[in-house]
């Protein structure tokens, strides 16, 4: 029998709980670095094993980690995971570097277990279907064009102060990891191309900050003592790329778009229709034919962010081999792969850079 438990009970670590308690999986444990983090998050959802330790998570009656802490942890704890035989459910991104995603894919493989990364995108009811569609490629036609947005407004100033903004916890990037990743696995998996060569350009509008009393806000001579903190991380990104069917795309990625909480949109235009779905109309797609018609589908039994999470991990508890949809490790690796080489780019000069 399955029985689950979570590392890291911050923000996100509430989605997963709620949907393990709609796929019927039991949350044993739960341990934070943060013993009032723990204590709480394990009282909202009646635990009883909490802690600081990481030993918590290695009693043998757990099956599955979900790791929902900040993206330097991942690595280690994954390999240390992987080698007690449990099976992971990671949050984006993966880890940091190509060499340490290519061991932890085949890691994965060796050890025989189950292992998914949270690109939850993929679990709106709507991508199925849009995969759907433009998998007809006799009607779709060829796939010519992708391109869209990733707009959020979490970063505008002031915002919070924290390791979103440390590259040694976060990692040398910020809007390509925390939001890229989803719109690069969304595209890749409704089109099945996959991405084969990036140009990016980077924007950091405050390279320089101050912080006062846990906020950032842009620099204030006149607030003399606040701290002041270097961010190296782009606010904005946007990217041009080429796929390995002859496909060309682009994409901007934006943290500080005002009115903006969470809209991702992508359009796919083949020879014989043009399709597109955005996430703040998550439960309708639409897809535009050559004779000028544009089509809306509707779904009246939609879902929506955290509904994608309860499909990712109710896929992950419960298809069989043969029908695995989650992402794997593999997926997880090759997004990996793709920031990585986004950055390459932008460092120099937007210069095409292919994929590995
Ligand atoms: N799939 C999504 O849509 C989505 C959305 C938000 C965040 N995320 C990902 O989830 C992860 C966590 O993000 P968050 O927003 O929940 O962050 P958060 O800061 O709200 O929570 C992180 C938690 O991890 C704990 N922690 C940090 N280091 C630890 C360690 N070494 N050991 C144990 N606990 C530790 C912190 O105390 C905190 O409680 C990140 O990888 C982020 O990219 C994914």
């Amino acid at each position: 029998m399955e029985r689950a438990a979570i590392l890291g009970a911050g923000f996100i670590s509430h989605s997963h709980a709620e949907a393990l308690g709609f796929c019927g999986i039991e949350l044993y444990a739960v341990v934070d670095r943060s013993e009032a983090a723990a204590e709480s998050f394990a009282s909202k959802w009646g635990i009883d094993n909490y802690g600081t330790s990481e030993a918590i998570l290695f009693d043998e009656t757990i099956t599955t980690v979900h790791i929902c802490t900040p993206p330097n942890t991942h690595y280690e704890i994954i390999k240390r995971l992987l080698d007690a035989g449990k099976n992971i459910i990671c949050e984006k991104p993966l880890c940091f570097s190509d060499e340490e995603a290519d061991e932890l894919k085949q890691l994965a493989y060796e050890k025989g277990l189950k292992c998914a990364i949270n690109l939850n995108v993929r679990y709106h009811n709507m991508s199925s279907k849009m995969k759907e569609l433009i998998g007809q490629r006799e009607a779709f036609g060829k796939v010519n064009l992708i391109h869209g947005k990733y707009l959020q407004q979490f970063h505008m100033l002031p915002t919070p102060y924290n390791w979103r903004y440390i590259p040694e916890v976060s990692g040398k990037m910020r809007a390509v990891t925390e939001i890229g990743t989803h719109w690069f696995d969304i595209v890749q998996y409704v089109t099945d191309l996959k991405i084969t060569a990036v140009s990016a350009l980077f924007g950091n509008f405050d390279p320089k900050r101050q912080v006062k009393e846990g906020l950032m806000y842009p620099i204030d001579e006149a607030k003399k003592e606040a701290e002041i903190v270097e961010v190296t991380s782009e606010d904005v990104a946007l990217i041009q790329f080429k796929f390995d069917n002859g496909a060309i795309g682009s994409v901007t990625l934006s943290e500080v778009s005002q009115g903006y909480s969470n809209y991702l949109e992508y359009e796919v235009t083949g020879v014989n229709q043009t399709a597109g779905w955005n996430s703040q109309s998550n439960n309708e797609l639409y897809y535009n034919t050559t004779n000028s018609e544009s089509n809306v589908l509707r779904d009246g039994f939609g879902n929506g962010f955290n509904d994608s999470f309860q499909q990712l991990i109710h896929s992950f508890y419960f298809a069989n081999e043969s029908e695995i949809s989650y992402p794997t490790f593999d997926e997880g690796a090759e997004i990996v792969h793709i920031c990585n080489a986004v950055y390459e780019s932008a460092v120099n000069d937007s210069k095409w850079v292919q994929l590995k």
